[in-house]
């Protein structure tokens, strides 16, 4: 057992758990979207150590997080320029772009082996001047056990991680909540892996046409982003999504159930509802992005409370930030939906 150190966010503090990073040790970060696991992205044994730690699937590559344009220059020669569009538009922020890797030593424990690595300039300063502090391009998948719902708070990595690695950084609660949008861009037409606050549209009216392949991949194709094939997001218990219209027969149903029913639904259907400060409700807010930044947390929420045996969550409309939203649901659902005759 290592002894987890938490860290707060004032530069000494920052620098401290650098220090931790500079040593080969493993550090879990905040971002604006979720919070990751950091590693030295050029020490082959402190990456290792992050596989260990999440009890991650060895074939499934990870993000290298920079602090600044520079650092992807370690790796890159010469920036395409559909990246160079990207991130003028996008970085800092929310997307990952994908590219192919020609120059410097990143070990195929990063990259899975592949030709390409995946980067990613987040939108919060605080990574970025822990990254800087750092002085080197850190990994960072989100630092969850494989297959729990990503942590959007430090206390969430606390519960999943204590003990397996150095320190936590506490940020708060994240603000976007989940994953970055990840962007292949070394296909003919750039293709988005998954989807994120960072929208199709808005990658389309930049570089023009996309395409979107994060559909479900079986667990023996070799899918584009390898991460897609594992069941990610899942409690221990049964995910039902209930679309709008179905809510009031859930509720119904909830009730005639022995367990409690977990419910996370928008503001305006718990007050239609009556169900307001009830101890199996979630509220989601009243909109998909207020939705999308308290998913996980009601997930774990749930799912560590032991009388809770089903869990129904709100589906919202398949557009923009909404494409993100039900990518995750639906994972953590395996894409099953409320009925009333189940
Ligand atoms: O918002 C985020 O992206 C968070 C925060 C912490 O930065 N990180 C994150 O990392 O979600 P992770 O490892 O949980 O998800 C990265 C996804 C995985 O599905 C992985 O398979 C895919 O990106 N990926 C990484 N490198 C790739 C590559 N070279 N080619 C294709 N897919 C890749
Ligand atoms: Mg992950």
């Amino acid at each position: 057992m290592l002894e987890t150190k938490m860290f707060k966010t004032a530069t000494t503090d920052l620098a401290a758990a650098a220090e931790l990073i500079k040593k080969g040790q493993v550090v879990a970060f905040p971002t604006e979207t979720v919070y990751g696991l950091g590693a030295d992205a050029t020490k082959e044994s402190a990456v290792k150590k992050v596989f260990a730690a999440k009890n991650r699937p060895s074939d499934n590559p990870l993000i290298v997080t920079v602090a600044n344009v520079e650092m992807v220059k370690r790796f890159v020669s010469e920036i395409p320029v559909i990246a160079q569009k990207l991130i003028a538009n996008f970085w800092p922020g929310s997307l990952t772009i994908i590219m192919r890797y020609d120059e410097g030593a990143l070990s195929p424990v990063v990259t899975g082996g592949l030709p390409t690595v995946a980067f990613r300039l987040p939108a919060s300063d605080v990574t970025r001047e822990f990254i800087a502090l750092a002085d080197t391009p850190i990994v960072g998948p989100s630092a969850n056990t494989s297959g729990k719902p990503s942590p959007t708070t430090a206390q969430h990595v606390w519960h999943d991680l204590q003990g397996k690695i150095a320190g936590i950084i506490d940020d708060g609660a994240a603000r976007v909540g989940v994953e970055s949008t990840v962007i292949d861009i070394t296909t003919a037409t750039p293709t988005i892996l998954r989807p994120g606050a960072v929208t199709q549209e808005a990658l389309e009216a930049v570089i023009g046409e996309v395409n979107s392949e994060h559909r479900k991949v079986g667990i023996d194709e070799t899918p584009k982003a390898p991460g897609m094939k594992y069941r990610h997001y899942a409690p221990d218990v049964p995910v039902y999504m209930v679309q709008s219209d179905k809510w009031e027969a859930a509720i119904i149903w909830a009730q005639q159930q022995l367990e409690p029913v977990g419910i996370m639904a928008p503001d305006a259907v718990i007050e239609a509802n009556h169900l307001a400060g009830m101890d199996f409700v979630w509220s989601l807010g009243n909109d998909v992005t207020t939705a999308s930044a308290k998913l996980f947390a009601g997930l774990r929420y749930f799912d560590d409370r032991d009388n809770i045996e089903t869990i129904l969550v709100h589906r919202f409309a398949d557009q923009g930030v909404g494409r993100a939203y039900n990518n995750r649901l639906g994972k953590a659902a395996s894409d099953q939906y409320f009925d009333v005759d189940m």
